[in-house]
C-alpha cells in the first residue's frame, strides 16, 4: 500500500471506547464496564533501518519527526506525545532500541469527546512496535505501558480502563474489569441494542488538572477513612460501605462527596452487570441515571450540556439508559437504545438538546461494540 512516505508494510488500528458504567472508579482499584467502539485510530507504517520516526496525522494535519534515541517529554504537538511516550515505555521495558518508522495516522474518532482518543493513539503504536520489533508482549503489559505513557507524557494520572478497553475488548461485548486484580470477563450486549454516543459539542475543558485533583481527593479520603481497623486500606476499594456510613460524616464535605460517589459507583457496576445478564432493562436505566446523578452532584464532573444531553436521551423513544461517559467536564453521553426505535430516538434527542443549547453543535454516533487493537502485515 502506497502513501505519503512510500510503500507501507504494516497496518494497525485501535478503537476508542465508551464506558457503560463505572466512572472515576479505576484509579480507586474499583470496577468498570467499558466497550470498545467501531471507531478509532489507524496507522499505516513501514519500518526504517535507523532510529528516526516520521509521523503525519491527517486529523491534525501536522507532522512530527523524532529520534528514538532522544525521546523527549517536552517536544511535539500534543498528539505527538503519545507515540513518543509509548516508544519510551516500550524501550525502557524491553531494554531495546525500537525501529524507526514512517507512519501516517488517520482517525474517525473525534478528539476531546471523552471517547479515549488518547488511549487509542497509545494502543495503536504499542501493537505496531510490538509486532515490528518482535517484542512479544501480551496486551495487558502493553495496556500498563500505555497507561504509564499517559502519566508521564500527557501528565494525566489516569487509571487503566481506557488502555485496557482499547487493547483487550472483544467484539459484541462489554468488558467487566476489576481494576485491582485485572480480572476481566466479557458480557455480550443484546444485538437489538445500539450504542449511541451523544456528543454535546462542548469539548472537555480544564480536564487534566481537575482530573488529577479528583484523584488526590480520593487518596485523601482513603487516608482519612483508613482508621486502625483498616490500616491495610490502599484505595477506596478497601473502604467498606459500613465504615463509610460510620466515619464518612467526619470527613470534609468535598472529600466525603468524592468517596460517596466512588463507593456507590462500584456497587452500581456490579448491579449493572447482573442486570445486563438478566436482561433487566428497567434496572439498567435506573443505574445509568444514578451514576450520572452521582457524577453530577457528588463527583462534580458533569456540566449543563451533559446534564441536558442525558435528559434528552433518556426521554427519547427506545432509550434503555443514558449517562455521561468518560472523565466529564464536557464531551459525550452514552445511551443504550433499542435498534427498532433508533431513528425516532435520534430525532427526539437532538431536537430536545438543541432547544436547551441552541449554540452547541451536537453529534450523534451510532456505534457497535468492537474488538481491541490489531496489527497486520500488508
Ligand atoms: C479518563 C481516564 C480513565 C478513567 C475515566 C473516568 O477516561 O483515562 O482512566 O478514570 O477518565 O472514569
Amino acid at each position: 500500500m502506497n502513501g505519503l512516505y512510500g510503500t507501507y508494510e504494516w497496518a494497525a488500528r485501535a478503537p476508542g471506547r465508551v464506558n457503560l458504567i463505572g466512572e472515576h472508579t479505576d484509579y480507586n482499584d474499583g470496577f468498570v464496564m467499558p466497550c470498545a467502539i467501531d471507531r478509532g485510530i489507524r496507522v499505516s507504517a513501514r519500518a526504517r533501518d535507523d532510529s528516526i520516526c516520521r509521523l503525519y496525522s491527517h486529523q491534525f494535519q501536522s507532522g512530527w519527526v523524532f529520534d528514538l534515541r532522544e525521546v523527549s517529554k517536552e517536544s511535539g504537538d500534543s498528539w505527538a506525545r503519545y507515540p513518543q511516550g509509548v516508544a519510551a515505555m516500550l524501550q525502557a521495558h524491553s531494554g531495546r532500541l525500537l525501529s524507526g518508522i514512517d507512519a501516517e495516522i488517520e482517525s474517525d474518532l473525534p478528539a476531546a469527546s471523552g471517547l479515549s482518543s488518547s488511549a487509542a493513539f497509545e494502543a495503536v503504536f504499542a501493537v505496531l512496535w510490538n509486532e515490528i520489533d518482535g517484542l512479544n508482549l501480551d496486551h495487558w503489559t502493553l495496556a500498563k505501558l500505555c497507561q504509564q505513557a499517559e502519566h508521564e507524557y500527557a501528565g494525566v494520572k489516569c487509571g487503566i480502563m481506557d488502555q485496557a478497553a482499547s487493547l483487550l475488548a472483544q467484539e459484541g461485548c462489554a468488558l467487566f474489569l476489576d481494576t485491582r486484580s485485572l480480572q476481566t470477563t466479557y458480557d455480550p450486549l443484546p444485538k437489538t441494542w445500539s450504542l449511541v454516543v451523544a456528543d454535546t459539542g462542548k469539548p472537555r475543558a480544564l480536564s487534566d488538572s481537575a482530573y488529577n485533583e479528583r484523584r488526590e481527593q480520593c487518596e485523601q479520603a482513603v487516608l482519612l477513612l483508613a482508621g486502625d481497623s483498616e490500616r491495610h486500606a490502599h484505595a477506596l476499594r478497601d473502604i467498606s460501605p459500613e465504615r463509610f456510613l460510620e466515619q464518612g460524616i467526619l470527613l470534609p464535605p468535598v472529600i466525603r462527596q468524592r468517596a460517596a460517589h466512588v463507593l456507590g459507583e462500584n456497587l452500581r457496576v456490579v448491579a449493572f452487570r447482573d442486570a445486563l445478564q438478566r436482561g433487566d432493562k428497567s434496572l439498567i436505566g435506573r443505574l445509568m441515571r444514578a451514576s450520572h446523578e452521582s457524577l453530577r452532584l457528588d463527583y462534580e464532573v458533569s456540566c449543563a450540556e451533559l446534564d441536558s444531553m442525558q435528559q434528552a436521551c433518556e426521554a427519547a423513544p427506545g432509550c434503555v439508559g443514558a449517562r455521561m461517559t468518560g472523565a466529564g467536564f464536557g464531551g459525550a453521553c452514552i445511551a443504550l437504545v433499542e435498534c427498532a426505535a433508533l431513528i425516532d430516538f435520534l430525532a427526539a434527542a437532538e431536537a430536545r438538546y438543541r432547544m436547551d443549547h441552541p449554540f452547541c453543535e451536537p453529534v450523534f454516533l451510532v456505534c457497535r461494540p468492537a474488538q481491541g487493537a490489531v496489527v497486520e502485515r500488508l
